[in-house]
C-alpha cells in the first residue's frame, strides 16, 4: 500500500502533496499527484494566496484556485485551502496602502469573507493566519499587526468561521515543530483565539526542516502535545527535508531517518490529522530557489523515481 492508503488504515484522514497550476501540464507529474494511494489531499501551492485571488482590492480571481480545487474533487482528494492572511505574497495595495485601522480591518473582512465563501464546502481546512510570529515568538510587524494589532488574528478566525462553519480552521507557521519561544507562541495564538470566543480547529505545523538537523521524533512528539493539550488538531502541512547539494548517499539515508521520525511523531499523536509534503517531486520543490545552494528536500527525484525517503515515510505509517 502507499502513503496515503497507509496512512488511512492507521487512522489518519490523509497523507497528502503540494501542488501549483503550471506543473499540471506535466503528465507524469499529474498522473502520481492523482495517485490515491499515495495522496488522498492536496494544497494549491500559490493560486489561493493573497496577490492571486484580490490583486486589486475587491476585484476576485477564483481561476487557478479553482482548477486545483476541481482535480481534487475529481480524484476524491481532501484540499486545504492555503492561505487567507499572509504577511507574504501580498498585493502591493494591501502591503503598502495607506491604512487605518477601520480601512483595513474592513478588507481583510471582505477578502476572508469572498475567498472562503468562494470556496465553501470544498475545504477541508483553512490556513487562516499563516507565519505571524517572529522567531523569538513575538507578533511579526507586518501590515495588519501594524494597524490592527493582535486583535487581528481572532478576528480573521471568527471572519472565516462566518463564511464557511463547516471547514476546519488552522494557524500555521514553520519552526513550531519542536518546543520553544515561537512553538510557545503559536500555542499563545491558540488560545487568544480561543478567548475571543472564535473557532480554531488546529495548529498546522510546515516542517520545513534540514537534513541531520531535523528535531528528533520525541522532540516533535512533546511538542504536537502541548498543541494539542489546548483542545486543537495538528497537521504537518508542508513537510520537506533539503539538504545542501549535491546530494550523497548518506545525505539520502540521513532524509530518510528525518521523514521517518517525523511521520513517527504524528503517527503517535490521534489528534495529528495528517501530513503534506510541500510538493512530491525535486522537480517543482521551492527550496532551490529559496535556499541558495540547497535543494533534494523531496521523497521523489527529478525523475519521478522515488527516494529513500519515500520507504522512510512508509516504515512510520
Ligand atoms: C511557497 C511556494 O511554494 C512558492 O512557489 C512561492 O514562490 C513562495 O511560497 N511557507 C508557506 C508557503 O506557507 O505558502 C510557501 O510556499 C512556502 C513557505
Amino acid at each position: 500500500a502507499g502513503l496515503h492508503t497507509s496512512a488511512v488504515a492507521k487512522g489518519k484522514l490523509y497523507f497528502g502533496s503540494a501542488t501549483d497550476n503550471p506543473e499540471l501540464t506535466d503528465a507524469p507529474y499529474l498522473t502520481q499527484l492523482s495517485n490515491t494511494d499515495d495522496f488522498g489531499q492536496i494544497t494549491p501551492g500559490n493560486s489561493q494566496k493573497w496577490d492571486a485571488t484580490e490583486p486589486s482590492q475587491n476585484t476576485f480571481s477564483y481561476t487557478n484556485g479553482d482548477v486545483i480545487a476541481d482535480l481534487a474533487a475529481k480524484n476524491g482528494q481532501k484540499l486545504r485551502c492555503h492561505a487567507l492572511v499572509w504577511h507574504s505574497q501580498l498585493p502591493s495595495w494591501v502591503s503598502s496602502g495607506s491604512w487605518t485601522n477601520a480601512t483595513l480591518l474592513a478588507a481583510m473582512k471582505n477578502h476572508i469573507t469572498n475567498v472562503a465563501t468562494h470556496y465553501k464546502g470544498k475545504c477541508y481546512a483553512w490556513d487562516v493566519v499563516n507565519e505571524a510570529l517572529n522567531e523569538d515568538g513575538t507578533y511579526r510587524d507586518n501590515v495588519f499587526y501594524k494597524h490592527i494589532g493582535e486583535a487581528y488574528l481572532p478576528i480573521a478566525f471568527a471572519t472565516a468561521a462566518a463564511a464557511d462553519p463547516d471547514v476546519k480552521l488552522y494557524y500555521n507557521d514553520y519552526n513550531i515543530e519542536s518546543a520553544g519561544s515561537k512553538s510557545s507562541g503559536a500555542q499563545r495564538i491558540v488560545k487568544l483565539v480561543q478567548q475571543y470566543g472564535a473557532k480554531i480547529d488546529g495548529v498546522g505545523l510546515q516542517g520545513h526542516f534540514i537534513v541531520g538537523s531535523t528535531p528528533s521524533q520525541s522532540a516533535q512528539t512533546t511538542n504536537l502535545a502541548a498543541f494539542t493539550a489546548l483542545g486543537v488538531d495538528v497537521a504537518y502541512t508542508e513537510l520537506d527535508i533539503r539538504m545542501t547539494l549535491p546530494s550523497t548517499t548518506a545525505l539520502l539515508t540521513q532524509q530518510s531517518t528525518d521523514y521517518k521520525n517525523t511521520v513517527a511523531a504524528c503517527m503517535a499523536n490521534t489528534k495529528c490529522v495528517g501530513i503534506t509534503i510541500w510538493d512530491y517531486t525535486d522537480k517543482y520543490s521551492w527550496v532551490p530557489s529559496t535556499f541558495s545552494g540547497q535543494g533534494d528536500a523531496c521523497p521523489w527525484d527529478k525523475n519521478l523515481v522515488k527516494k529513500p525517503a519515500y520507504a522512510g515515510i512508509l516504515a512510520a505509517l
